[in-house]
């Protein structure tokens, strides 16, 4: 099926409703969850960090997601069109989304890039000297050409799928590679609990110990939760324009929600038991599970090892994948709905701008290149839009749907014209036009403050 070149034309919508489902989820479940929400929570104290990420999630990613898909379906536009079909004075939150796309596509890819360079590195040997894999991580990503290579591969996966069009590309990929990586975490997970001096990594990861908190980690855990739910920057709502109308949207977020936050979770459960069997450092950085897990499946050893490395790292180029053609489309919707461009000149515009960042952002690894107040450009992409861009996009959405639309249309969109029951959407709406923005607002200015003492 055809994609839509300009609003006028009728929108091409996903092909059924598990379909929707996967793509959102796979959106959702990527580098956030198994690569960042790992080291994190690692770096900010375990428990606590994990009870408040959780609290986010339930009470403000929820309330945004179904706030986004809202939007987006009632105005069929992507990010920018949406807001600016109801007023054009609003359509600077869409523009900030757009701007949070292509910053995080400025190192994404070059994450991804990673981890498809491991699955060579796997296949190639790197398992037979467990003693050098600390090492060679380090060297492997300072270097200033072979990263770059793996993240053009990796770009140009991207390029392959978002230029086929929504129920031609994302849908099929994601149907088919979602649940497979589910089954690999969890067989990686049990694998790790198995290890004997295992449960002190379980104990880290959910016994809370709250006096490690302070501001920085509350703001840690909002933009965990944003990020990972791929909240505050449109997507969603473009996600949602593309959303048939007799589809529950409430049940939708809650399964989005919670297979993102699932596999979180496991992802955690997959990696501290088995860092704590080994005597790991949890505060390892963003090297962690490129480290800990071929370190986990060396010290295994045999084929079993090999084949278990091998599809971890299949799983997490594919969870990765399935979240940047999000981030891409995010992009490439707004330059065809808003700029008149052709599909494919829209990927390939924005695909270039990326790669351009993702040179800077990869180099900045290797200490290469300009920094500001001493953090490199990977660092800058990554705090701008996980701790500020997102949060404060997040914001603006609910101030937007509280604020500027109507409750009733609102409340007619979300149970599809009152043929559906949501007994709680008062609450979300109280918590949407008062309580969140609120919220977010504090943590934000509380975090970014704490951050620069
Ligand atoms: N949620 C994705 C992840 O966890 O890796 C990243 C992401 C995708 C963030 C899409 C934002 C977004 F709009």
């Amino acid at each position: 099926m055809a994609t839509s070149n300009t609003t006028t034309q009728p929108r091409d919508n996903w092909g059924s409703k598990l379909g929707f489902v996967m793509a959102a989820a796979g959106s959702a479940v990527g580098l956030g969850n198994i690569w960042k929400f790992p080291y994190t929570a690692g770096e900010s104290g375990g428990g606590a960090f994990v009870a408040i990420y959780l609290l986010f999630v339930i009470f403000i990613g929820f309330s945004v997601m179904l706030t986004e898909f809202a939007v987006g379906r009632k105005t069929g536009l992507s990010a920018v069109g949406a807001f600016k079909s109801t007023d054009r004075r609003w359509s600077f939150v869409g523009v900030i989304g757009v701007v949070s796309g292509l910053l995080i596509m400025g190192f994404y890819p070059v994450v991804g890039g990673w981890a498809i360079a491991y699955i060579y590195k796997i296949a190639t040997g790197l398992l037979s000297t467990p003693e050098a894999i600390g090492d060679s991580f380090g060297g492997f990503i300072s270097n200033p050409i072979q990263p770059l290579l793996w993240m053009g591969l990796y770009l140009i996966f991207n390029i392959l799928v978002v230029i086929k069009g929504i129920s031609g590309g994302i849908e099929k990929a994601g149907k088919v590679l979602m649940p497979l990586l589910f089954a690999i975490l969890i067989l990686v997970a049990v694998k790790g609990m198995s290890l004997p001096g295992a449960s002190a990594g379980l104990e880290f990861l959910f016994k809370p110990d709250f006096s490690k908190v302070d501001s920085t980690v509350v703001l840690a855990a909002l933009g965990q939760a944003f990020f990972s739910l791929s909240l505050g920057m449109g997507c969603m709502i473009t996600y949602g324009s593309y959303l048939k109308k007799k589809e529950n949207l409430v049940q939708t977020t809650a399964m989005v929600t919670a297979m993102d936050t699932s596999v979180a979770i496991l992802a955690g459960v997959a990696m501290f038991p088995a860092m704590f069997a080994f005597n790991m450092e949890p505060a390892a950085g963003p090297g962690l599970i490129f480290v800990v897990v071929p370190q986990l499946f060396a010290e295994m050893g045999g084929i079993v090892g090999l084949l278990l490395a091998l599809l971890f790292f299949i799983g997490l180029s594919v969870a990765a994948l399935t979240s940047s053609v999000s981030l891409l489309e995010v992009v490439v919707s707004y330059l065809i709905d808003e700029k008149g461009m052709k599909r494919s000149t829209a990927v390939f515009s924005a695909s270039a701008v990326m790669a351009f960042l993702c040179v800077f952002a990869s180099l900045s690894l290797g200490g290469v290149g300009p920094t500001l107040f001493e953090t490199g450009a990977f660092d800058i992409f990554d705090l701008l839009t996980d701790k500020i861009f997102l949060a404060v996009g997040g914001m603006l959405v609910c101030i937007f749907a509280g604020w500027r639309l109507n409750r009733s249309e609102l409340e007619k969109e979300i149970t599809n014209d009152g043929e559906f029951k949501f007994p709680l959407f008062g609450l979300w709406y109280n918590l949407v036009k008062y309580v969140i923005p609120f919220a977010i607002a504090i943590v934000a200015i509380a975090g970014v403050k704490a951050g620069f003492d």
